[in-house]
């Protein structure tokens, strides 16, 4: 196992699926320690932007759950039914532990999403779509799959947002109808590091 303080250095670098895995497979068992240690803001943030629209009682899809510190966030903010999926095994057994989710599923990344267990109030991607982790095409399959009246929670980092394609992308989602951007905030990331990230609350009509 390579050194857990050099994870997140190495995060940003990940150019395919399997190695997206593989990495996320090594870090598991040092995830929480080491990014609670930088003192990792965006699931707070995520959770208590989607509650000020969506309902306690929400069913939400918590995607690449990975140890469920976004999952512990929800139900901080008040959420209780909580469903999860990940593509990584190791990440999602340090879920199971936490005992906090509806159901939980390992994720094949080159599959359609599933949400048969929905329909969805709230779909959320915390800390997993841009470089390194889930591809654009993730959140074009999240929006695509999005139930009428229901909500995707998300967050950019800077290094995502360093990559024009993930705004303009949300942009152009925006601009063709259908859903509404209800939230959109600058803010701590990984404090520790000076690093930030947006969050968004986009709304399916
Ligand atoms: C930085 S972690 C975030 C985990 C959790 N949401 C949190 O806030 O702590 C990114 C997670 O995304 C998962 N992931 C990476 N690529 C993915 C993909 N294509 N689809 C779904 N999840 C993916 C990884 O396995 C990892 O658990």
């Amino acid at each position: 196992m390579s050194d857990h303080k050099n994870h997140l250095d190495h995060a940003y670098k990940l150019e395919t699926v399997d190695a997206t895995r593989d990495f996320y497979a090594d870090w598991a068992a040092t995830y929480d320690a080491e990014i609670v240690e930088n003192g990792y803001a965006t699931p707070a943030r995520c959770a208590q932007a989607v509650a000020k629209f969506a309902s306690a009682d929400a069913l939400i899809l918590d995607t690449g759950c990975g140890t469920g510190l976004s999952g512990l966030a929800l139900k901080a903010a008040g959420f209780s039914k909580i469903d999860g999926c990940d593509i990584t095994q190791e990440m999602l057994a340090g879920a199971q532990d936490r005992g906090l989710y509806r159901n939980l599923w390992l994720s094949d990344p080159n599959a359609p999403l599933d949400i048969s267990r929905g329909p969805y109030n709230v779909i959320a991607a915390i800390g997993v779509i841009g470089n390194g982790a889930a591809p654009i095409s993730f959140f074009h399959e999240i929006v695509r799959k999005m139930a009428s009246d229901s909500y995707f929670v998300f967050s950019f980092n800077d290094n995502t947002l360093a990559d024009r394609q993930y705004e303009a992308t949300l942009s152009n989602v925006v601009d063709s109808g259908g859903y509404n951007l209800l939230f959109r905030e600058y803010g701590p990331h990984f404090p520790k590091r000076n690093m930030n990230s947006n969050v968004y609350v986009l709304h399916r009509l």
